[in-house]
Parts: C-alpha cells; sequence; structure tokens
C-alpha cells in the first residue's frame, strides 16, 4: 500500500467502523463541523444517487443503507478491506454488484470506465493526503468511472477559508497530526477549481465547514 494513501485509510479497523456513525455521522457532524448527517448530507446522496452507482471511500456504508430505494446495481471501491466488509453487510449483499480494494489515487481499471450514472464520495478528500491540487488525481480517475451524463457528488471537511469552532479546531488538530485527516490548507475555492478543470457544471454549498458539491457534464 502507498504510504501517501495508506495513512487516509488505516485507520478504519472493525473496531473503529463500530464507532463511526455515533462519533462522526451524529457528533462530530453536528457539533464539530455544524453539518447535519440527516437533513443536509443523506438527502444531497438520495437525491443525486443513480440507478448504477459507485460509491468511493466506504465507511460504514451509512448512506447507501439509508437510500434503499435508489438502486441495487451498486459497486464498492475502498482501500481498506475491513470498510468493503462492514459497508457490504450493511447495505446487503444483493445490493452490491462489485466490490473493488483500490487506491482511489491510482487510475481505475478499464472495466471501470464509462459505466456509473453516479458516483459518490463522502468524507474522502480530507482523508486524502496532499492539498486539494494533489488530491486533484482522484478527482480525476473517480470522473472516468461516469457516463457522459453521470454525476460526481459527495462532501468533504474544509481547512481554508473557514469558521471552525472549538471543537472543530481541536478535532483538526488532532486528525491532521495523525494523518487521519490532510486538509488544513483546503479551500471552497481551490475545490471548486479542481472540479471546474474537470466537469461543465459544477455546484458546491457550504454547510458549517462542509462543501457538498456536485459535478456533472465531465470534459
Ligand atoms: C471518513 S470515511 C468516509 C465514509 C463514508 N463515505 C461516510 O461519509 O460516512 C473514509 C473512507 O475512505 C477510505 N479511503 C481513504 N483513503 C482512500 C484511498 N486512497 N482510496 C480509497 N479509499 C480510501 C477509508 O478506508 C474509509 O473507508
Amino acid at each position: 500500500m502507498d504510504i501517501r494513501s495508506e495513512k487516509g485509510a488505516s485507520i478504519y479497523t472493525p473496531l473503529i467502523l463500530k464507532l463511526y456513525d455515533t462519533w462522526v455521522l451524529n457528533i462530530s457532524n453536528n457539533y464539530a463541523w455544524r453539518c447535519n448527517t440527516d437533513n443536509i448530507l443523506l438527502p444531497h446522496f438520495k437525491q443525486n444517487m443513480a440507478k448504477s452507482h459507485l460509491d468511493i471511500g466506504v465507511g460504514t456504508g451509512y448512506y447507501l443503507a439509508n437510500a434503499r430505494k435508489s438502486s441495487d446495481a451498486i459497486t464498492l471501491l475502498d482501500l481498506n478491506p475491513n470498510s468493503l466488509a462492514a459497508a457490504k453487510k450493511r447495505i446487503g449483499a444483493h445490493r452490491i454488484k462489485h466490490v473493488l480494494q483500490h487506491d482511489i489515487f491510482t487510475p481505475l481499471p478499464e472495466s471501470e470506465k464509462n459505466k456509473y450514472d453516479s458516483v459518490s464520495m463522502y468524507y474522502l478528500l480530507h482523508c486524502l493526503q496532499g492539498n486539494i491540487k494533489e488530491k486533484a488525481s482522484a478527482i480525476e480517475n473517480a470522473s472516468q468511472a461516469l457516463t457522459e451524463k453521470g454525476t460526481l457528488h459527495g462532501a468533504t471537511i474544509l481547512g481554508s477559508g473557514v469558521e471552525h469552532n472549538a471543537f472543530g479546531r481541536y478535532l483538526m488538530k488532532v486528525y491532521n497530526k495523525k494523518g487521519i485527516f490532510s486538509n488544513k490548507f483546503d479551500s471552497l475555492n481551490d475545490l471548486k477549481n479542481v472540479l471546474d478543470h474537470y466537469f461543465d457544471q459544477v455546484n458546491i454549498q457550504q454547510h458549517g465547514v462542509v462543501a457538498v458539491f456536485t459535478a456533472a457534464g465531465k470534459k
């Protein structure tokens, strides 16, 4: 495993994944990042999920498990086998077409290109090492999975140009020091510039310190 990628993925042990929904999706999203999971992120996910769907950075599979009606032709992609196993179990094996252990910094296999009407990456970009410009290759690789009419959607915690509260500042400091996050310099503007580089139609909204985006019309 590339050391650059390993840092953002290896933290997700079976134990951490058991605590993930409570700590991240409930407590941290509400009180540190000020972006409610069920009012903001889940509706965004549901609204943009198509029938043929690829989820990158699956975690516990929370969004897919709660977007039941949308699709049962799902591909899961993650670097960490623990995340893939937990998400597959949570979502239901019958809804999963394909499971791919893969580093999103590496180009996708040909079989995964031009294939999906929607690709999601929620809370993945802030885990990837480097600044937003260095993360551009992950966005480029994700864009290649999309059909011509497909949409990339996701969310990421910003570190620059936003007002973190005391709880958020504390988590940012600890997570960035440990390499769980690498987002100190991630700004809305830089994210928009990278998405604009690969897509014709980009929409980004900021909720708390989280950028929530869609990008369609891949170039
Ligand atoms: C913070 S979790 C997000 C989980 C879920 N999408 C959510 O929003 O609840 C990040 C996930 O991205 C995965 N990940 C981190 N770096 C990766 C990489 N370079 N390639 C693929 N997956 C990666 C981790 O293993 C983990 O499952």
